[in-house]
């Protein structure tokens, strides 16, 4: 295969209006719920990125059919699935295909499947996961094959306390426990945007989920879901990305089809900054504005669980505090190694300081220039971007498949706000 990479001429701000695509981490996990129930699901707003093309190939793959039918809009019928065994190597290629097992369990009561691959940002273990689906009674055993088998008899409800928040953890237990029979409690759950989308979805199949969106959710198992229609949220990671990538580049930038209570801990952050974010309402699309003229003031960033600041969107800030007047402090709570980024920053001038895997300081410098950069997972890439948008001269972002994973038209998205990027093949 071709190897593919970003040229950026950086040093134009950003400006105009920017469309976001249907959310990643909400549409992984309601493509494989949907074969919670034997029928139809028609799916919109689902982003063309790569994560969901996997899906679509893993799901044909154990026999469900899926389609697109208009643009963004995805039609899975899982009426006919053959097998309960997901080991092909597609599945090890993400992180989510961890869902299939709540819901293969859900749906049959067993599951063979690889284990999850996905962005190398620290150890990610899913002992959570295994821990919830043991309490509705499945048993689940790990080869040495790296294949995890779970069979369960009869699923029920369960109370479980989950050790840590994890999003994951939260969305699969969610998923099994919607089939099972009885009441599950789930307490000191996961809250972002993503779970609450998940449990609306389910609760459109006809399932029981109440309290997504705080720290405990309540399902009643249902014996049947049907199919529904069902309209995946904005992405909040990108909405987020994009914020930054206007303030980073001196730019002006109405971001519209966003929630922006999901985005507060970035406004507040970019307000700090000295950045002007204003929210809104269309008619049609709730939209925010950012807009910054001025070198950024230095701040304190600290990610934590939702409504905490996303640790997703902390490689996107480190790029925008570089150039910061002043010193600004990254503590990273969520993950053990997000800090790959680092030293690719260093090569365009930043000067930033890492201790433990979990602090960094940034002293901020007037300006990056351009430089060749590679990105080492999702969010990294996307704070290469950011960054060589805001490099004087030319750079060379490269291992793009990583953004690829994530981002829905991002060079035709940011060439339409004005940046000179191209994407490069040879
Ligand atoms: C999801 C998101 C990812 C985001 C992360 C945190 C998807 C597909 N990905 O990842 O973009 O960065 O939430 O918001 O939605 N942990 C355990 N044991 C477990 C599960 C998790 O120790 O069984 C730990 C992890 O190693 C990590 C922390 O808990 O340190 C949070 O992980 P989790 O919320 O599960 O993240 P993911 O679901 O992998």
């Amino acid at each position: 295969m071709q190897k593919e990479w970003y040229r950026i001429n950086g040093g134009a701000p950003l400006e105009g209006t920017v469309t976001i695509s249907g959310a990643k981490n909400a549409s992984v996990a309601i493509i494989p719920a949907a074969i919670l129930s034997g029928d139809t699901c028609i799916l919109e707003n689902l982003p063309h990125i790569h994560d969901v093309q996997v899906l679509e190939t893993i799901l044909k793959q154990i026999g469900a059919t899926v389609e697109y039918t208009v643009g963004d809009c995805m039609k899975i019928d899982a009426s006919h699935i053959t097998t309960t065994e997901v080991v092909s190597p597609e599945v090890q290629e993400m992180r989510a295909s961890y869902y299939l097992l709540g819901a293969m369990l859900g749906r049959f009561g067993e599951c063979d499947i690889a284990l999850p691959g996905g962005c190398v940002i620290g150890a990610r273990p899913i002992d959570q996961h295994v821990k919830g689906m043991r309490a509705l009674g499945a048993e689940i055993e790990i080869g040495s094959d790296n294949i995890l088998r779970a069979r369960a008899k009869h699923l029920h409800g369960a109370e479980i306390f989950f050790d840590m928040v994890s999003v994951g953890a939260t969305i699969n237990v969610m998923l099994a426990a919607a089939r099972a029979e009885g009441l599950t409690v789930l307490t000191n759950v996961a809250k972002e945007p993503h779970v609450v989308d998940v449990a609306n979805f389910l609760n459109m199949m006809g399932a029981s989920v109440k309290g997504a969106g705080t720290d405990v959710i309540r399902i009643q198992g249902r014996k049947e879901l049907h199919g529904c229609g069902y309209a995946i949220i904005p992405d909040q990671i990108e909405t987020g990305t994009f914020m930054i990538a206007a303030a980073a580049t001196m730019g002006d930038v109405v971001i519209k089809n966003v929630i922006p209570t999901h985005m507060e801990a970035v406004s507040a952050k970019l307000m700090e900054s000295g950045a002007r974010v204003e929210e809104g309402d269309d008619g049609r699309d709730f939209f925010i504005r950012v807009c910054m003229r001025e070198r950024p003031r230095p701040v304190s960033i600290k990610t934590l669980v939702y409504p905490g600041f996303p640790t997703d969107l902390q490689q996107p800030m480190t790029s925008y505090l570089t150039v910061a007047n002043g010193v600004s402090t990254i503590n990273e709570t969520i993950f053990e190694n997000r800090f790959n980024h680092v030293k690719e920053l260093r090569r365009m001038g930043a000067s930033i300081s890492v201790k433990e895997n979990r602090f960094c300081k940034i002293k901020g410098v007037k300006q990056l220039r351009g430089a060749d950069l590679r990105a080492s997972d999702l969010r990294a890439g996307a704070s290469l971007i950011i960054a060589a948008l805001m490099g004087q001269g030319v750079s060379n972002v490269h291992h793009i498949d990583y953004i690829d994973r994530g981002y829905e038209f991002l060079d035709a998205k940011l060439t339409a706000l004005g940046a000179d990027i191209r994407r490069m093949k040879g």
